[in-house]
């Protein structure tokens, strides 16, 4: 399996209050595993200092045309080559107005004018100067350039006043950031996703679950998303917010996840089951809280629908991937899983190191065999899994009713 390179974005900070949120946007795309080389205009250094931003980055910060660091002289073309993206976060009414009437007259401007790559920008003002004729001009220039405009939201801002111009959070900007470059693999596909834990009542203030955060499943719903999809996300409780494009239906028990995957996998192409359901519940749910007694106790459990090897069992079933958590003899549990449900890719990984972690460290088993992956955040992870469903080639409906 091909491994992508890291990505590199060029972001741009321009001088404004919300140059504060930039910090945090570079510790976003840093832990997602991109290189970041930030370059900041003179304004935006009377906002946040280089040191800061060159210390979350780990890279020299560029301020000025004529920087001595690039031997050639030609800081503009040298930092915009090469980048996968320019993001502006903030940028500010000036520096578009700029950016639309092609102005070059400092190193960001510049190297705006110069890019070879998708160009982003993230407005940050006041309410007034946002709704300015002048500003609205200069925006709808932008995006007839085909320049991406990420936002701005509504809020408080700044200045005291409340209206349209504040700029976006940073997670919201990198979530956007990583929407827009991903290749689009999953276009026009179904995908069904479960995620989380399950919970089963034992009565109505105890029950049966496991660690499972929902982070990987959250991350494959935001992966297919990004690459095009459709996503139905059918999740287990979880302190996660869902992606604001997913259809989300919560769940408490696998029987109630059974029934909402039964629901949607009639229309699905690609079914992905990331949750920990647990394979059993108790035999009775009672309806008051059971109050102790003198002597020990004895639940019993019965067994629960297998989800995935029910939907991978369906007479014309979606591609179904499957997850398999293992605490030892990884490889050899999940392909046998992998064969026993009849899916045609397993990803595995162990419990241990999964469990509740950012990160994960997996291995694809299908047909053609092992795939490691490096250890990754979990959002990187999930980009590469959604990547290889597509080129499984598996992703395309098939002739199904
Ligand atoms: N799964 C499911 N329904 C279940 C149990 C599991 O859909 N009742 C799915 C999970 O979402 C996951 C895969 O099956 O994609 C593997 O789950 P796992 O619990 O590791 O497999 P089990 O068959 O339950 O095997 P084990 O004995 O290891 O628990």
């Amino acid at each position: 399996m091909a491994q992508t390179r890291n990505r590199r974005i060029v972001l741009g900070i321009t001088g404004g209050i919300a140059a504060y949120k930039a910090a945090e946007l570079v510790r976003l795309l840093i832990k997602d595993g991109s290189e970041v080389q930030v370059v900041m205009t003179q304004a935006a250094c009377g906002f946040i200092t280089p040191a800061t931003l060159q210390a979350l980055s780990g890279k020299p910060v560029f301020t000025d045309l004529w920087d001595s660091r690039v031997t050639d002289g030609m800081a503009h073309i040298a930092l915009s080559r090469g980048a996968d993206a320019i993001v502006i976060a903030p940028a500010s009414a000036n520096f578009m107005a700029k950016l639309a009437n092609g102005l070059a007259d400092d190193l960001l401007s510049t190297l705006c004018l110069a890019r070879e790559c998708p160009l982003m920008v993230a407005p940050a003002m006041n309410r007034q100067m946002w709704e300015n004729k002048a500003t609205q001009r200069n925006v709808a220039q932008l995006a007839r350039d085909g320049v991406a405009i990420l936002g701005p939201a509504s809020g408080d801002q700044a200045c005291g006043e409340v209206g349209l111009g504040r700029m976006l959070e940073a997670q919201q900007i990198f979530d956007e950031v990583q929407s827009q470059l991903a290749p689009k693999l999953l276009a026009g596909k179904n995908v069904l996703i479960t995620a989380g834990p399950t919970f089963e009542a034992l009565d109505p203030v105890r029950g049966i679950t496991n660690r499972s955060s929902g982070k990987m499943g959250y991350a494959i719903a935001r992966a297919a998303l990004d690459a095009g999809a459709k996503v139905t996300l059918v999740s287990g409780p979880v302190h996660l917010d869902a992606p604001a494009s997913a259809r989300v239906e919560r769940i408490d028990s696998a029987a109630e996840m059974f029934a909402a995957v039964k629901k949607h996998v009639k229309s699905a192409d690609i079914f992905i089951g990331v949750a920990a359901v647990a394979d059993y519940r108790p035999e009775r749910v009672s309806a008051q809280k059971i109050k102790k007694k003198d002597d020990d106790m004895s639940l019993r459990l019965v067994q629960n629908p297998d989800i995935l090897a029910w939907v991978a069992a369906q007479p014309k079933p979606p591609f179904c991937v499957g997850f398999a958590a293992e605490s030892q003899k990884l490889n050899e549990f999940a392909d046998a899983k992998r064969r026993r449900k009849k899916v045609q890719l397993m990803v595995a990984n162990l419990a241990q190191h999964a469990i509740g972690a950012d990160d994960n460290e997996v291995t694809l088993l299908d047909d053609a065999g092992l795939h490691k992956l490096p250890r990754a955040p979990k959002t990187v992870v999930a980009r590469q899994i959604v990547a290889h469903v597509a080129a499984l080639g598996t992703a395309r409906r098939k002739t199904r009713k």
